[in-house]
C-alpha cells in the first residue's frame, strides 16, 4: 500500500537550524543599515560587510491563508552603546499579526504602537511573543551569544520598513555593563 505519511519540514529547537523544504535566506550586513543606529560616526567606522543577521524561512505560497515561518538570527555587538538590532517594521497590511518564540541567546523584542508607544519584551528560550496587528516590531541582541528567534506570520503580511524611517521611541544601550532603555525625543 502507498504510504500517506509524509515527513515534514524540520526545525532544531536548539539552534533554530532549519531543514527538509526549500528555504530562502537573507543576511542583512552593517552596511544595509544606514540611519538604523543613533550613533551614526560609530556606523560609519563600522565593518559595512560585517553580518547583523541572517533570516531563513521556508518557501510558501503567498496570499490569503498562508503562513511563512522563519528563524532570525541576530548577532552580538554594539554600534557605540547601541546594541545590534534588526531593522524592524510595520506589516504593510496593518492589521496582520505574528508570533515568535526564543530559542536560543537573550535579548529583547521592541513592540511599538501607530500612537507610537514602545514597549520591550523579554527574549529567551522558550518565551512566547504574540505581537498584534498595528505594532511595529524590531529584534534586539542584549546577549553575548548569538540570539536565534522563530517567527511565524501571514505571508500576505508584507513589510512596511517605511514608517519607521525616523526610528522608534526607545533604544537599548549597553551603559556600565548594564541594559538600558532610553526613550527618544521624536523617536
Ligand atoms: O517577519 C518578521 O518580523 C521577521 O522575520 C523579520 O522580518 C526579521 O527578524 C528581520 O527583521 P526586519 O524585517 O525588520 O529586517
Ligand atoms: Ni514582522
Amino acid at each position: 500500500m502507498k504510504s500517506v505519511i509524509y515527513q515534514p519540514p524540520y526545525m532544531n529547537w536548539a539552534s533554530g537550524a532549519l531543514r527538509g523544504a526549500p528555504l530562502i535566506c537573507k543576511t542583512t550586513h552593517l552596511g544595509d543599515l544606514p540611519s538604523v543606529f543613533a550613533n551614526d560616526i560609530a556606523w560609519r567606522q563600522s565593518d559595512p560587510r560585517q553580518p547583523v543577521y541572517r533570516v531563513e524561512m521556508f518557501e510558501s505560497p503567498s496570499g490569503e491563508g498562508y503562513l511563512y515561518t522563519g528563524v532570525t538570527h541576530l548577532h552580538p555587538g554594539l554600534i557605540g552603546d547601541e546594541y545590534f538590532m534588526t531593522r524592524g517594521h510595520f506589516h504593510a497590511r496593518r492589521e496582520q499579526g505574528e508570533i515568535y518564540f526564543g530559542l536560543c541567546g537573550e535579548g529583547l523584542l521592541l513592540l511599538q504602537d501607530e500612537q507610537g508607544k514602545a514597549r520591550l519584551e523579554q527574549v529567551s528560550t522558550g518565551s512566547v511573543h504574540i505581537i498584534p496587528g498595528f505594532t511595529a516590531h524590531r529584534l534586539i541582541n542584549t546577549g553575548s551569544g548569538v540570539l536565534s528567534a522563530l517567527a511565524v506570520w501571514p505571508s500576505l503580511a508584507g513589510h512596511d520598513y517605511a514608517a519607521l524611517a525616523q526610528g522608534f521611541a526607545l533604544r537599548v544601550v549597553e551603559q556600565g555593563g548594564q541594559v538600558q532603555a532610553k526613550e527618544v525625543q521624536n523617536g
